[in-house]
Parts: C-alpha cells; sequence; structure tokens
C-alpha cells in the first residue's frame, strides 16, 4: 500500500542516523508527535539477506512505531536488495527505503550509500527492479550527488520513472559531506519536475526554519536537531497548523523523558544496554542549569537506572534550592 500520498502535509520524517535513532528513541519521537515517519539507521542488504542474528536484532521495532516504519537498505547488488526486502517484509515493516546518501569512506569505498550516485542509470535499473519485486513502498533517501549535482534532476526524475513512491534529499553533495550548507534550491528544484512527495532535509534546527524551508516541497527530514530537541517535530507540527509552539522542555520535562528513554531502552534490550544507549545522548542534553558539566560526567559513568534516577534527584533539588 502507498501511503506516501495519503499523509499529512507537510510530512515529518525523522531521518535516519546510524547509533541514535535506534527502536526507544524513536519510539519516544513518534510519542511525542504521532505523525512523525520514522525510518532504522541504515542496514547493510547482504548482511540481512544472510539473516545475520544482529542485523536482524538491529531492524526490530516495538508496534508503537508502525504507521509508519521503515527499513532503510544500502548495498550495491540487486540480488542482495530482493534478498533483503523479502525479510523486511517478512517482518512487518511498513516501506523500504534506500540509502544512496551515506558519505562514510567505509561505506562509500565498497560502493555502497552514495557511491551508487556515481552511475545513476544502473543504479536506477536495480532500483527498478527492487520496486517491481517488493509489495512495499521504496523510498529513496539521497544526496545532491557524489562530486556535483550535475545529475540530479535526470536521476530524480528516472527514480520517479522506475517507480519509488517518495524520495528525501539532504542538500549536500558527498564531497561536502556535512560542509558549508544545504542547498534546498536545488530540491525544491527536484520537486518543480517530480510528482511523487519529495522531502527536504539538512540543517533544520528549529521550527521557524522547517516552516522557512518547506516552500513547494511534500515535507521536512530531521536528524541531529532531534537529538538535542525531540521536540522539534511536535513543534512542527504547531507551526505548520498555526498553533502556539510547545514551549523548550524545563528541566524536570527532560529529566522525566530520559526516564522515558531509559525504560524504552530497557525493555528493547537491558538495562546494561540502556545505560550505554543513553550516554550519546547525555551529552547533548542536560544542559544549562548550575553545575550541567559535572552531572552530565557523572551521568556518562551510570551503569543502572536507579543511579541515574538519584543524579536527576540531585539535579532537581540543587535546580531549585
Ligand atoms: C550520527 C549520524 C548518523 C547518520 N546515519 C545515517 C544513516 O544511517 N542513514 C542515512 O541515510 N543518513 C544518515 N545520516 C544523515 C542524516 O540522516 C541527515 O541526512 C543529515 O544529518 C542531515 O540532516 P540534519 O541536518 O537534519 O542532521 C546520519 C547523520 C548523523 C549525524
Amino acid at each position: 500500500m502507498n501511503f506516501w500520498k495519503k499523509l499529512k502535509h507537510p510530512i515529518l520524517v525523522l531521518a535516519p542516523m546510524a547509533g541514535y535513532t535506534e527502536s526507544p528513541f524513536r519510539r519516544l519521537i513518534k510519542e511525542l508527535e504521532p505523525s512523525v515517519i520514522l525510518v532504522s539507521e541504515l542496514i547493510s542488504a547482504e548482511a540481512l539477506r544472510r539473516k545475520n542474528e544482529k542485523t536482524l536484532r538491529m531492524i526490530e521495532f516495538t508496534p508503537q512505531e508502525k504507521h509508519y516504519y521503515g527499513i532503510q537498505l544500502f548495498g550495491n547488488e540487486e540480488s542482495c536488495f530482493l534478498d533483503a526486502a523479502k525479510e523486511v517484509e517478512k517482518i512487518g515493516a511498513d516501506f523500504i527505503d534506500l540509502n544512496l546518501g551515506c558519505p562514510s569512506p567505509k561505506i562509500i569505498n565498497s560502493g555502497h550509500g552514495s557511491a551508487l550516485l556515481k552511475n545513476p542509470l544502473s543504479t536506477v535499473k536495480m532500483i527498478e527492479a527492487l520496486v517491481k519485486n517488493t509489495s512495499l513502498p521504496v523510498s529513496v533517501k539521497m544526496r545532491l550527488g557524489f562530486y556535483d549535482d550535475n545529475d540530479l534532476l535526470e536521476t530524480t526524475k528516472n527514480l520517479e520513472n522506475a517507480g519509488i513512491s517518495a524520495i528525501a534529499i539532504h542538500g549536500r553533495t558527498t564531497k561536502q559531506r556535512f560542509s558549508g550548507t544545504a542547498d534546498w534550491e536545488k530540491i525544491y528544484a527536484v520537486k518543480n519536475i517530480l510528482n511523487i512527495p519529495v522531502i527536504g532535509n539538512g540543517d533544520i534546527t528549529s521550527a521557524q526554519i522547517a516552516k522557512e524551508r518547506l516552500q513547494n516541497l511534500d515535507g521536512i527530514m530531521i536528524g541531529r536537531a532531534s537529538i538535542r530537541n525531540p521536540w522539534i517535530f511536535k513543534q512542527c507540527r504547531e507551526i505548520f497548523e498555526g498553533k502556539p509552539l510547545t514551549p523548550k522542555p524545563n528541566l524536570e520535562q527532560q529529566l522525566a523523558f530520559f526516564k522515558r528513554h531509559a525504560t524504552f531502552a530497557s525493555e528493547f534490550k537491558n538495562e546494561k544496554w540502556a545505560m550505554l544507549e543513553l550516554r550519546k545522548h547525555f551529552a547533548h542534553f542536560l544542559r544549562g542549569f548550575p553545575n550541567a558539566a559535572q552531572f552530565r560526567d557523572r551521568l556518562m559513568r551510570v551503569e543502572t537506572q536507579s543511579e541515574m534516577n538519584k543524579i536527576f534527584e540531585e539535579i532537581s533539588t540543587h535546580s531549585n534550592s
């Protein structure tokens, strides 16, 4: 079922981020703003085809993430994508997303991720075969191009003709990695020639900026800013609907958010994993109160949820005194 055309506009998507957008974080984001579309971290099609145990664990999701949750595959072999798609169908995800954007040397040196943009014609052919052989909608997440954006319009039109259901574009080339600023004008130009939903991505740091950037696009994808402010999608929905914005969460709300994250992460795997998982998030969060750096430093070493809760109590007392 191609749900992409029926989504509430503008479409809001949590950008896939390896090491961050795991099931517990996705679930929290969805709880804060139910209209957000979720995508897994990038997953090796080849490992999935082999039913690698770690990979199967990585694509697991909770019922709360459905409607809509997609699995992002990377690879460069048609048969691998076809086999991996069968596994995605089996586990009941809502769509397949293809990674044509990852700039990491490990990925591109094997001809995966954004390296697929170096040979757009064969990439489109491979994607066409996947679209024909899976019952799930296929979307693509790409950069403007590998070295430059010369092929962008032709490639995206060919992808649409190949039958993809939606496309998300990060407004940088692979060569740029994360330098400079995302070029949204190039993304607007793609939407001018495509009928499928086009979702813009790159450097959205607030609901206000999301509103300014949307222009002719169907949606907005947000990555890094959602780690620092998981409420950003709720604020985006509010700004697009002309409602007053939920204020920046106060310290108590942030602490409650972490407790919920810890609970979801413990449920998903176990308490030890949950605490390791949360360390990445503590580093980005819990700022702007007395001795924040010291508290963060202690939180980076906690091993149990009860140790974390004790430090949270100290933070509350300390900041109210
Ligand atoms: C830590 C990290 C991990 C990422 N992992 C992925 C990934 O697995 N798949 C993908 O398509 N993009 C990945 N990206 C790129 C993001 O999805 C997004 O395109 C990029 O961060 C730009 O959006 P932003 O400015 O809103 O963060 C990653 C980005 C970061 C910062």
